[in-house]
């Protein structure tokens, strides 16, 4: 499974990209909004951290404009996935994106109907968003287990799954268990998978007992 990180904040990105973890990253309008820095620039830094693939999104909502934002986008980096909201005229400038080599995600899904369309349009990701669905009382990873087992019926259909909208580690690992390709999240939450108290309580008391021992390794 692939780990992507949801931000816009670029000391993050390095920081993740340092772990020798980080498969790619995504962003968004809000997450833009939030770096206060300016895009265009912004997408070429993140692509100079990580050579997987970085998510930016256009702005407009319109076929004619969508398509020269998504251009335009593209031509930032060999890595830049173009990211287009599910609507009829953004899977259009997907289709078009991908006959053209460029990658995309199809974000703000929300059915399983609708990821039939992305990966129809020829996504390489589509992005639905868990935590916002069990925000409105359904079961946001219930979605991710029936993509995965419709696109596992169409071998010809290379569209990813990418797991967004995470709020918490057990999103992940049922991602997982499930076998979604890849998952977007915010940093802290990537933080978070690391922790156990029984990890920390041993190590403690590994490092109690070597004291003991008197001895050094170097
Ligand atoms: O980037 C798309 C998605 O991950 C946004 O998540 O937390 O705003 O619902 P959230």
């Amino acid at each position: 499974m692939k780990f992507f990180v949801d931000t816009g904040d670029i000391n993050d990105i390095r920081d993740l990209a340092s772990t020798g973890l980080l498969d790619g990253v995504t962003t968004n309008p809000s997450l833009i909004a939030k770096s206060g820095k300016q895009f265009l620039p912004l997408i070429k830094e993140i692509c100079d951290v990580v050579s997987g693939p970085v998510s930016a999104e256009v702005a407009a909502t319109d076929y004619d404009t969508m398509i020269r934002e998504g251009r335009k986008l593209a031509g930032i980096a060999e890595n830049v996935c173009v990211k287009v909201p599910l609507t009829p005229a953004g899977l259009k400038v997907c289709k078009e994106l991908s006959d053209e080599g460029t990658q995309v995600n199809v974000t703000l899904c929300f059915s399983a109907a609708q990821a039939i369309l992305a990966a129809k349009a020829g996504a390489t990701f589509i992005s639905p968003f868990v935590g916002r669905l069990d925000d409105i009382g359904q079961d946001g990873m219930q979605l991710i287990s029936d993509i995965v087992t419709i696109y596992g019926n169409y071998p010809e259909w290379n569209t990813e799954v990418l797991v967004a909208s995470v709020r918490h580690p057990m999103h992940i690992v049922d991602a997982a268990m499930m076998g979604a390709h890849v998952v977007t999240c915010p940093p802290d939450v990537i933080k978070k998978l690391y922790s156990h108290p029984l990890t920390d309580k041993g190590l403690a008391a590994f490092v109690e007992d070597w004291k003991k021992t008197g001895q050094s390794i170097l």
